[in-house]
């Protein structure tokens, strides 16, 4: 069952949509942003709102030294006016409330901001108040164009921070190649593991600094399939959720995400003592390599791979994977 979308929807166009989005022009965001920044925030909701993880998950591990904030609300930390912090306002479909009253704050107080939206609102008000703005290509949802969201964003990062550009643009484009390598991955090896899921409750465990992968198949699993997932994030979960294997879930299903780009550090030890006590309580792992050669890379393998999965999920439940009513109503409602 379809629903009249393509089996994969817009993710066999992911790799072409990404090398699109990431050359578009910039050029009049180069001469409106500030020469120097304190600090980075990314605000935006949902499919949007990922954005923001990915890009703190991906500077972090870069060594990055100054605050990546993440705002999922309709206000920014106070802090932000009083630093020099550039303001990112991502709305794919650029007229998410909270997203939207972010930009009017960053207009009434003067913060340096850009906005990133297939047009919406936020084009408008940024035109209005001459904010430079990035219109991006469309997808058949939000959470399908994160392509089109991610890699512009992170053009304006090389933007205002020059010297990490050109290591940004070697990882973006091994990062494209991670995503065609998830595809083909997961069609050819992994795609049964969605008869598992379905009507399952899945747990995420996922280190820390790729917490952005956790986020976001929860994210893709809420809203493609209609199912929750829980998103455990070592080594935190090592104290909480890893508990519950001491007594048999038949509801349950794990997952667990292996970094190569986390080897020799000490998260490794963790991941591999969460599943080797794990197995020894009888709990069958699903265990999730990613590729990719670099954190960005692997990030994109992840999401690319584990959103297909949940796509497959949706069509096995006979669920409409695009359509997310109870998401529009809670909208509407706020708008009004
Ligand atoms: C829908 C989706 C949602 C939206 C969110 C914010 O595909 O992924 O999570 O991303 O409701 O809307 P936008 O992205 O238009 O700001």
């Amino acid at each position: 069952m379809t629903f009249g979308h393509g089996s994969y929807i817009d993710y066999p166009r992911w790799p072409q949509l990404a090398r699109e989005a990431y050359s578009l022009d910039l050029s009049h965001v180069r001469e409106n942003v500030p020469e120097y920044v304190e600090g980075i925030v990314i605000s935006g909701m949902g499919g949007s709102g990922i954005v923001g993880d990915i890009v703190r998950d991906y500077l972090t591990f870069l060594g990055y030294d100054k605050p990546v904030i993440v705002v999922k609300d309709l206000q920014l930390p106070k802090f932000v006016a009083n630093r020099k912090f550039l303001v990112v306002t991502v709305s794919y479909s650029g007229n998410t409330t909270e997203t939207i009253r972010c930009l009017e704050e960053c207009i009434r107080r003067n913060i340096p901001v850009v906005t990133v939206s297939t047009g919406g609102k936020l084009e408008e008000l940024a035109r209005q108040h001459s904010v430079p703005h990035v219109k991006i290509p469309k997808a058949t949802a939000p959470r399908y164009g994160l392509p089109c969201l991610l890699y512009p964003t992170l053009r304006v990062v090389e933007l205002v921070e020059r010297s990490l550009a050109s290591k940004i643009r070697e990882h973006v484009e091994a990062s494209i190649k991670a995503i065609e390598e998830a595809i083909e991955d997961y069609l050819t090896h992994v795609k049964e593991l969605s008869r598992k899921l379905v009507n399952k409750l899945a747990m995420i465990y996922v280190p820390q600094p790729l917490i952005s992968i956790g986020i976001r198949f929860k994210n893709d699993m809420n809203e493609n399939a209609k199912q929750p997932v829980v998103v455990c994030p070592l080594p935190e979960s090592e104290h909480n959720d890893i508990a519950i294997h001491a007594r048999k879930h038949d509801f349950l299903e794990v997952v667990l995400v292996r970094s190569r780009s986390l080897a020799g550090t000490e998260y490794e030890k963790h991941v591999n003592a969460v599943e080797q006590i794990l197995r020894q309580y009888g709990v069958d792992i699903h265990a999730l390599d990613l590729k990719g050669g670099n954190v960005l890379a692997e990030i994109m393998y992840g999401i690319t791979l584990l959103g297909m999965l949940t796509i497959d999920v949706a069509h096995l439940a006979g669920i409409d994977p695009v359509k997310i009513e109870v998401i529009d109503n809670v909208k509407k409602y706020v708008s009004k």
